[in-house]
């Protein structure tokens, strides 16, 4: 089948990108409410994009009726957030802080999760999180039906065992992050492999499968 984005209703367009560019890492983002409280809400409208300067993006589209997510106005008052990476451990924290709760309503403390103050930014980071990264705005990108938030990371906090013991590299049989997939679906990382390239002159030569 074929599509015309062009002519194509928002949400028809949605449905095909959210099914098939997946899976999406999870940003479960914290920053810091006016009132001082911590907000809390996943993004998989997210990654990494650069390493010199470390740039992360955000898309974050308003509420269904219309009003700007929490989150938002927060990076837009303060310009500052973190990016709690998911695993299974905290997907239902995850999930709580996706709920649609007012303003004045602290996730974090719905979902009974602890958090930690930042060490470069006003806000808080989430202990529990395999790695967590305190992010400053770098830019708004504004669209009517969808912002996105580059953020340059600041900081970077990692749980002690999901690292080998250098500190250096992942351990990725501690390291499992979830991603989602379509609708409620997600996929946890507990099935990885190592995929090794052929040599060129072996697929030069027809062979190297
Ligand atoms: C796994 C997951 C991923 C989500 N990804 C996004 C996203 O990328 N962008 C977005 O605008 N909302 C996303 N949402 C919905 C928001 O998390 C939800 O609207 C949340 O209540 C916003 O909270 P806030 O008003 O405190 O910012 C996602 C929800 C879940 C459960």
């Amino acid at each position: 089948m074929d599509f015309d984005f062009l002519q194509m209703e928002p949400m028809d367009r949605y449905r095909l990108l959210t099914n098939f560019v997946g899976p999406r890492p999870i940003a479960l983002v914290t920053t810091r409410a006016a009132a001082g409280d911590d907000n809390g809400a996943p993004m998989s409208f997210f990654n990494v994009f650069s390493h010199d300067p470390a740039i992360v993006v955000l898309g974050i589209q308003p509420r269904a009726d219309g009003r700007e997510k929490d989150t938002v106005t927060n990076i837009r008052r303060t310009g500052e957030f973190v990016v709690n990476m998911v695993d299974m451990a905290l997907s239902r924290t995850m999930l709580v802080c996706g709920l649609g709760v007012e303003s004045d309503v602290d996730e974090l403390a719905l979902a009974g999760e602890a958090v930690s103050p930042c060490t470069q930014i006003d806000a808080s980071w989430i202990p529990a999180s395999p790695c967590a990264m305190e992010c400053r705005v770098e830019r708004l990108i504004e669209y009517p039906k969808r912002m996105l938030v580059l953020g340059e990371v600041v900081h970077m906090h990692v749980r002690r065992d999901c690292l080998d013991a250098a500190g250096r590299y992942v351990d990725p049989n501690t390291y499992q992050p979830i991603a989602r997939l379509h609708a409620d679906n997600y996929i946890v990382s507990d099935q990885q492999f190592v995929l090794k390239a052929p040599a060129l002159s072996d697929v030069l030569s027809g062979g190297g499968n």
